[in-house]
This record gives C-alpha cells, sequence and structure tokens, in this order.
C-alpha cells in the first residue's frame, strides 16, 4: 500500500467552503440555497472541468433568524426553509458522497439564537429546568456581573427585564452563550452531533470551541494596554477568564470520541479566535489523538505579502504543534477580506494570487478553500446602506464589516452573474464581466485552470500529499523555498514575492524539471545548481528524469 492509501481523507482532502447564502440561489429569492449547491456538485468534482476539491464545509443552514446569518441556531436537528429542508439536505449528502465528495456541517454550540426553545425557557423564570442552560448571573452594584466584552462590540451581559437578571453573550445579544458546565448541556449537545453522524454528514467544523466553558466563579479579565483596546476594547482586556479554560480538552476528547464511534473517519475541525497563541492553539489536537483531527491555523490571515511573514508562520507550525498532529492552511474564510484584495497591489494581483494558492496547496497540511478564491474574486465594495453583518453597522466607518466576503458567487458574466434571477441579498461584485466560472473554465490562462492543475498535481504526487516539508534557509529575500519529498520523489516549490527576477542557488548536481510554473512552461530544464524565478513567479520543479 502506498503511504497515500493509508492517510485518512481529511488529510489528503483540498476542502472548499461554502456560504450557503452566496453561492447559488435555486429558487429565486435572492438567497442562496442547498438545492443550488447540488446544481453546483459537477463543478466542484467529477467532471473534466471540475475544480476538483474533496470536502465541503458548509457555513450554518439550520433554521435561524439570521440575526449573525446562521451563526444563531434555532434548531439543531432542521434546515432552515431559506436553505431548503431536510430532505434536499439528505439528496445534497447522497449527490455529493456519489462524487466522493464529504460533507462537513458547521456545528455552533458555544451559544444558540435568543430563539433557541432552550433558551425561550431558560428565560421565562429564574425557576426554569432550563435555567442553568444558559448563564445568568445578578449585577455588581450598578453594572454587569463582570467586566467581560462581546466580540461584536458592547458588554458581554445582557440585562432581561423580564427575569430580572443578566445573561451572558461573547457575541450579539440575539446568541446567549450555553452553560458547558451544565452536563445536560454537554448530553443535549452529543445528541445533536449523533443525530447528523447518523444522517451521514462526515465531520463538523466548530465554532469558537475555546469559548464554550467560562472560569467557574466568572472572574473579571485583567486590562490589557494595547493600541487596539482604545478603538476596540475587546482588545483591552487579557482573555484569561472568558475562553481557553482547562475543561475544554475534556469535552473535545468525548467530541472525538463521538464522531469515532463512526464508520468512515469522521472528523472535527476546529476554530478559534486566538490566532497568536500558537502553544494554546495547538494544544487542541489533545495528548495522544484524542483531541480535535484538525485545528484551524490562521496566522496567513494575518501575513502581510512578505516571504518572511509566510515563511514564520511556516516555522511557527513546526515548533508548536505537536509532531504526530496535522497542519490546515487557510487563505480567506467568511470573516476576512478576500486574501485576492488583500495581497493585490500595483496591477500584480493576478500573479500573486497564483503565488499563494501555490502555496497553499503544496504546503504539508490540509488546505481550505473558500468559495470564488478559486476564480479570483475581490472583496466587494459596499456602501453603508446595504452592510447587513452586525458589527459592520456598529462600527461603520472603521470596520465595514464582513459582507464584503460574503458577496454573490460569479457564475456568468450575465444578469446577477448567474447567482440567483433576482437581485441578490448582497451586490454582485463589478468585476462580473471578466470574474467569473464561465469564462474562465474556457481560458487557458484563468485563475481557475491554474487552480484545476494545482489540485489535480497535488491529488496525483503523494510527496505533495504526506510527503516530509523541509524549508531552505538562506534564500534571496522576498523568496520562499521548500521541498517536499516522499521516498525517491522530492518536490522543489520555489515562490517569488517580489517583482524583480531572482536566482535560487541549490546544493543539488542534477538537472531540475518544471512540473508546473506560472511563466515557465512545464517541462523547462534548469541546469544543476540554480532555479531561476521570474517577477512574482511560482515554480513546481523535480529532478530530471
Ligand atoms: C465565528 C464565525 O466564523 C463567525 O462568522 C461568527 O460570527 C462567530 N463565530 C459567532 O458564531
Amino acid at each position: 500500500m502506498t503511504a497515500e492509501n493509508t492517510q485518512p481523507w481529511w488529510q489528503r482532502a483540498v476542502f472548499y467552503q461554502i456560504y450557503p447564502r452566496s453561492f447559488k440561489d435555486a429558487n429565486g429569492d435572492g438567497i442562496g440555497d442547498l438545492a443550488g449547491i447540488i446544481e453546483n456538485l459537477d463543478y466542484l468534482k467529477g467532471k473534466p472541468d471540475s475544480l476538483g476539491v474533496d470536502a465541503l464545509w458548509l457555513s450554518p443552514v439550520y433554521p435561524s433568524p439570521q440575526h449573525d446569518f446562521g451563526y444563531d441556531i434555532k434548531d439543531y436537528r432542521n434546515i432552515d426553509p431559506l436553505f431548503g429542508d431536510l430532505a434536499t439536505f439528505q439528496k445534497l449528502l447522497k449527490e455529493a458522497h456519489a462524487r466522493d465528495i464529504k460533507v462537513v456541517m458547521d456545528l455552533v454550540v458555544n451559544h444558540t439564537s435568543w430563539e433557541h426553545p432552550w433558551f425561550r425557557e431558560s428565560r421565562s423564570s429564574r425557576d426554569s429546568p432550563k435555567r442553568d442552560w444558559y448563564i445568568w448571573r445578578d449585577g455588581e452594584g450598578d453594572g454587569p456581573p463582570n467586566n467581560w466584552r462581546s466580540l461584536f462590540g458592547g458588554p458581554a451581559w445582557q440585562w432581561d427585564e423580564q427575569s430580572q437578571q443578566y445573561y451572558l453573550h461573547l457575541f450579539l445579544k440575539e446568541q446567549p452563550d450555553l452553560n458547558w458546565r451544565n452536563p445536560e448541556v454537554q448530553e443535549a449537545i452529543w445528541e445533536i452531533m449523533r443525530y447528523w453522524l447518523e444522517m451521514g454528514v462526515d465531520g463538523f467544523r466548530l465554532d469558537v470551541y475555546n469559548f464554550y466553558f467560562k472560569d467557574a466563579t466568572l472572574r473579571s479579565n485583567p486590562r490589557r494596554r494595547s493600541l487596539r483596546g482604545l478603538f476596540y476594547a475587546y482588545e483591552g482586556q487579557h482573555h484569561i477568564y472568558d475562553q481557553d479554560q482547562p475543561e475544554m480538552y475534556g469535552a473535545l476528547a468525548k467530541m472525538r470520541e463521538i464522531v469515532d464511534s463512526y464508520p468512515g473517519d469522521r472528523m472535527l475541525v476546529g476554530e478559534t479566535s486566538t490566532i497568536d497563541n500558537f502553544q494554546q492553539a495547538y494544544s487542541y489536537y489533545g495528548q495522544d489523538h484524542d483531541g480535535l483531527n484538525l485545528v484551524f491555523n490562521f496566522e496567513f490571515l494575518n501575513s502581510r505579502w512578505r516571504a518572511k511573514d509566510f515563511r514564520q508562520a511556516i516555522i511557527h507550525w513546526q515548533q508548536h504543534a505537536p509532531n504526530w498532529s496535522w497542519p490546515t492552511w487557510v487563505l480567506s474564510n467568511h470573516d476576512v477580506i478576500r486574501h485576492f484584495t488583500r495581497y493585490a497591489q500595483k496591477g500584480v494581483g493576478h500573479l500573486r494570487a497564483r503565488v499563494a494558492a501555490s502555496m497553499l496547496l503544496t504546503l504539508k497540511g490540509t488546505p481550505f478553500l473558500y468559495y470564488g478564491d478559486e476564480i479570483g474574486m475581490r472583496e466587494g465594495r459596499l456602501s453603508r446602506s446595504m452592510i447587513q453583518d452586525p458589527p459592520g453597522k456598529k462600527f461603520w466607518p472603521f470596520f465595514r464589516g464582513r459582507d464584503g466576503c460574503r458577496t454573490p458567487m460569479q457564475w456568468t458574466a450575465g444578469e446577477q452573474a448567474g447567482f440567483s434571477t433576482v437581485r441578490p441579498w448582497l451586490p454582485i461584485n463589478k468585476d462580473k464581466k471578466t470574474v467569473n466560472v464561465e469564462s474562465e473554465q474556457q481560458n487557458e490562462q484563468s485563475l481557475f485552470q491554474y487552480y484545476q492543475r494545482l489540485i489535480a498535481l497535488r491529488k496525483n504526487t503523494p510527496a505533495l500529499l504526506s510527503g516530509a516539508l523541509h524549508l531552505l534557509d538562506n534564500t534571496p529575500e522576498q523568496t520562499l523555498v521548500y521541498h517536499r519529498s516522499l521516498g525517491d520523489d522530492t518536490l522543489w516549490i520555489a515562490l517569488n514575492f517580489s517583482q524583480r527576477k531572482t536566482t535560487i542557488s541549490l546544493n543539488f548536481s542534477e538537472t531540475m524539471e518544471v512540473v508546473l510554473a506560472t511563466h515557465h512552461p512545464e517541462g523547462h530544464t534548469f541546469s544543476p545548481g540554480s532555479l531561476k524565478l521570474e517577477p512574482d513567479e511560482a515554480l513546481i520543479c523535480r529532478k530530471s528524469k
């Protein structure tokens, strides 16, 4: 058996995140839906012009009042009518599995919607049997119980007139936090997981799991000096009591035990808001395969367009993650400015998008793509009146919100970009004439076709799927060079982050041949000892046979 066959699917897969509201609207209400995803499964895998991804992560599709666009769930066992129904979801699972595409659900259980029956009951009176399912407290003096802040602005406590106490919400007031210290709450969550696993989902993306447990006595966080804290009070505290409590490890071990009890390598990928405390973030892999299968590594989201930033992120991974754990790499998601726009500058946006994609898909670890990355979707530009994201509305103009990365998928150059037959919930980007699936599928020079080739290369190259990664030191500034090797195959990846030609000297006495590159043609050979990079070039080579 080759090494690739022994890897679980989630180590080999290229993941593709779908923001369901914005992928494809099949029923003509301006909002994307499950039927729209089903219609486009062939786009994702199985046909010659498919992208070639292996797994979907769906942002939440459960019934929700949509205050945080589905991250506020009012029924964990159903589908919001906006997106379809359970039968359509089952059809999606079946059709995806028929194409060998895995489906991972978003599990949002730090908080529920305030419309969830559990919260309604909890709120109804202080003696409610569900009172302790959420975190209710009396105030301190005239104010809330402690100094905790909501990530979305303001205090994390909401006064409830009816029952005369405060409840905790680390996000919107419409998203009350569950009390994970109550065993009944935990049991209810395990049951939700089993419900979807029975139905056949392949795993869960855990939303802000490191917030589940709070300090047992709800101590106030110590203050933290920070410039950003002046504008955004959340940053003005050390979050030692409202997140990352030790009880988290036991909960994750239990969740892992549940997914492992089903056949087919079901999995957990966890999202933490902790980007810079690597030790802490990577501890959630557990002691010995008893934590998360994958921990999101968001360091690239903060990397500037400098080879040393990306290099540093890779080194942080190597230094802080357990040596048996499996990395993840992310450039974009539904919470941040699209990376095409983050890195686009002076007309080199397309080239940089290719360099970034080449890195994402050749590093050791599981890459997560965000819908539209593959066609080079940019951050949408929205005026204040179009903003829908609650923090966007609140912090305008300092923070424009997250709508810009959630604009509708651009399928064609036509009306509504082929996304819908009516005006969609967010405006279509103005560049749809050139940036769209239909035209890029037909154009050999397109970013889409470059992604296709990269994904296919990765899939067919065991060294890229599971080979060791070795970073080269002392390469010219603004270059990132590494190799991936398995058995006697080694692939060299050289990325030029600068707009100058450069030469990489290699301690290597054989001729190198281009496997895939943005500038040099496939099959081009370099004489022993050096690789030559054009400005903004990504080069993948192996020694010539
Ligand atoms: C993280 C999600 O990615 C984000 O979109 C959401 O607003 C918060 N968690 C709250 O659920």
